[in-house]
């Protein structure tokens, strides 16, 4: 077709009135009134009471009882790979088609990113492939797993809910189940996204959040972790919070330990937004829905749910057919010319010169599809 750019732009047109970033944060008055009363508190920093209950609410949304919330999804990652045990040179299989703070995460922990393919239909990891790729490439001895080229211990498996799509995360887990995998889940783009009605990002032994401002919700800046048990709750805490020794007056710390605990001036925000975010979650499923009806019978095929999936449609995507991905480029110029921020996936982790060299299966699927993702303006401001 010729003009397929301009046929695509005018399809976003029937929905998009205004110009638009790919996801606008939108704010109510009662976001100010909290916030308001958080400056008014004076305790705008991590000793303040809304991150407490920032993290209750979240408890609360995801049924799960410990949650330690943090100044953003990467430093959250880097503190759950840290709580469940990562240690220098330990592999931790990624897949390259991921935003690149889920690579960078396992980095900041003196680990090694080892890429693994990508699955069509959900986006998250090819678990049948990555069982065939771990069975001819790794062994185990006294129950750890090895990668049998590098020579180091694969320690664990972090899957991605890509655009808040939930992977195959029952396959994960037999995988980890299988080869003796710990799970740190990154969860940033998935908070209300579910599996038989579980929220992702509670399967993992580890789940994290994001609240940057481009996410379903947003405290400016932030993350959350998931976590399974008080012991690794109590770890996640104390080495968010300087690793400081809880005491009145005593300033003793016990280890080397990280600031990255969420301030209560961002949790404010984020407490009056998580009280209102099953009403967030009903409107960004109707966009998914009017979207899904725009493109039905249309020649574009809109990113769908597998069963027993709900996704938050944090983003919604269209996955560009063979003869189509010529046109991709044009698109995402026409319509970013034109006011309407359209994007494509990551270009793949992989590829980046710093891991370049590292260890990685086949990423046949992962190329392809990074050909062939647009993302569409998918924020509340379009209601
Ligand atoms: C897949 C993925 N992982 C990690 C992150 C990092 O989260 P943050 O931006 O809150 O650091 C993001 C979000 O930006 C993400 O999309």
């Amino acid at each position: 077709m010729k003009n397929f750019e301009v046929y695509f732009y005018n399809l976003l047109k029937k929905i998009i009135k205004k110009k638009t970033g790919l996801h606008e944060p939108v704010f109510i008055n009662k976001d100010f009134n909290y916030v308001k009363s958080c400056i008014k508190s004076s305790y705008v920093s991590t000793r303040g009471k809304f991150t407490n209950k920032f993290e209750k609410e979240i408890s609360k949304i995801t049924k799960s009882k410990y949650i330690v919330a943090t100044n953003s999804g990467t430093s959250g990652l880097e503190l759950a790979l840290r709580t469940v045990g990562i240690k220098d040179n330990y592999e931790v299989l990624v897949p390259a088609l991921t935003f690149v703070a889920s690579v960078n995460s396992i980095k900041f922990c003196n680990a090694v990113p080892h890429f693994v393919d990508s699955e069509t239909s959900d986006l998250g990891i090819d678990v049948l492939k990555l069982n065939e790729y771990l069975k001819k490439n790794t062994f185990k001895k006294k129950n750890f797993l090895y990668n049998k080229i590098s020579g180091r211990r694969i320690f664990a498996i972090m899957p991605v809910h890509i655009f808040g799509m939930p992977c195959n995360i029952i396959g994960i887990q037999k995988i980890a189940k299988k080869f003796n995998l710990k799970v740190v889940e990154d969860a940033t783009e998935a908070l209300g996204s579910k599996f038989k009605g579980k929220q992702m990002g509670t399967f993992g032994d580890i789940g994290v959040l994001s609240f940057n401002a481009n996410k379903i919700i947003t405290t400016g800046g932030g993350g959350a972790l998931i976590i399974k048990n008080k012991k690794d709750y109590n770890k996640a805490l104390h080495l968010s919070t300087t690793a400081k020794v809880r005491h009145k007056w005593r300033l003793q710390h016990r280890n080397i330990g990280w600031n990255i605990r969420m301030p209560a001036l961002n949790a404010s925000l984020g407490y009056s937004k998580l009280r209102n975010f099953s009403k967030i979650l009903i409107k960004k499923r109707n966009l998914a829905f009017r979207y899904r009806q725009l493109f039905k019978n249309t020649s574009l095929s809109f990113f769908e749910e597998k069963k027993n999936v709900k996704s938050n449609f944090w983003l919604n995507t269209i996955i560009l057919k063979d003869d189509q991905v010529k046109f991709r480029k044009k698109i995402l110029d026409y319509c970013n010319l034109k006011g309407i921020e359209c994007r494509p996936a990551w270009n793949l982790i992989s590829e980046m010169k710093i891991y370049k060299k590292n260890p990685k299966s086949n990423l046949d699927n992962a190329i392809r599809l990074q050909k062939k993702i647009i993302n569409i303006p998918s924020g509340l401001n379009l209601f």
